[in-house]
C-alpha cells in the first residue's frame, strides 16, 4: 500500500484486531502512541519508551515487535494485533483465563505485553519447556511477580489451547 499523504500529513491506515482503523501520524509518531492516542486503544502499555522492557509489545503482521521503537508510519497498510484483540464473544483468551488462574500478574502493567509475546510463543512451540519459556519473555520485564507464576501460567495456557484444539 502506497502511503497517502494529505495537506502534507500522513493518513496512517491499519487493521486493529480485525478492523479497519485510520488517523494521522507524524513521521516521528510512535505505533505505541498512535494505538493509545489516536485510535484510544491504551491496552498496549508504554514503560521504558526505548525497546528494553516489553510492555508496548503488539503484532505487526503476526511478528512481535516493540511498538515504542516502531514508526507508525511504517506499520501503514499492516495488521495489527493488540492486547484488546485477544478476548472474543465468549470470555476471556485462555492465555488471559491461564495469567489470572496462575497469578501469573499482579500490577499488570507489564501484562500485555507477556501475553501477546506468550501467544506468539505457544503457535510456535505447542509445548515449551520452562527454560524456552524464559528465554523467550526474556524480552519482557516484570516488577512484581518473580516470573514463577508468568511461567507457571504460560504452561498452563499452552494445556488449555491443546484442549481446546487451537495449539
Ligand atoms: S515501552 Fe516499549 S519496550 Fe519498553
Ligand atoms: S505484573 Fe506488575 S510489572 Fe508485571
Amino acid at each position: 500500500m502506497s502511503t497517502e499523504i494529505i495537506n502534507g500529513e500522513t493518513v496512517v491506515r491499519l487493521t486493529v484486531n480485525g478492523e479497519p482503523h485510520s488517523g494521522i501520524a507524524e513521521p516521528r509518531t510512535l505505533l505505541s502512541d498512535f494505538l493509545r492516542h489516536t485510535l484510544g486503544l491504551t491496552g498496549t502499555h508504554v514503560g521504558c519508551e526505548q525497546g528494553a522492557c516489553g510492555a508496548c509489545t503488539v503484532r505487526l503482521d503476526g511478528e512481535i515487535v516493540r511498538s515504542c521503537i516502531t514508526f507508525a508510519v511504517a506499520a501503514d497498510g499492516a495488521e495489527v494485533e493488540t492486547v484488546e484483540g485477544l478476548a472474543g464473544p465468549d470470555g476471556l483468551h485462555p492465555i488471559q483465563e491461564a495469567f489470572r488462574a496462575n497469578h501469573g500478574l499482579q500490577c499488570g502493567f507489564c501484562t500485555p505485553g507477556m501475553l501477546l509475546t506468550t501467544q506468539a510463543l505457544l503457535e510456535e512451540n505447542p509445548a515449551p519447556t520452562d527454560g524456552e519459556i524464559r528465554e523467550h519473555l526474556s524480552g519482557n520485564v516484570c516488577r512484581c511477580t518473580g516470573y514463577q507464576g508468568i511461567v507457571a501460567a504460560v504452561k498452563d495456557a499452552a494445556g488449555r489451547l491443546e484442549k481446546e484444539g487451537r495449539s
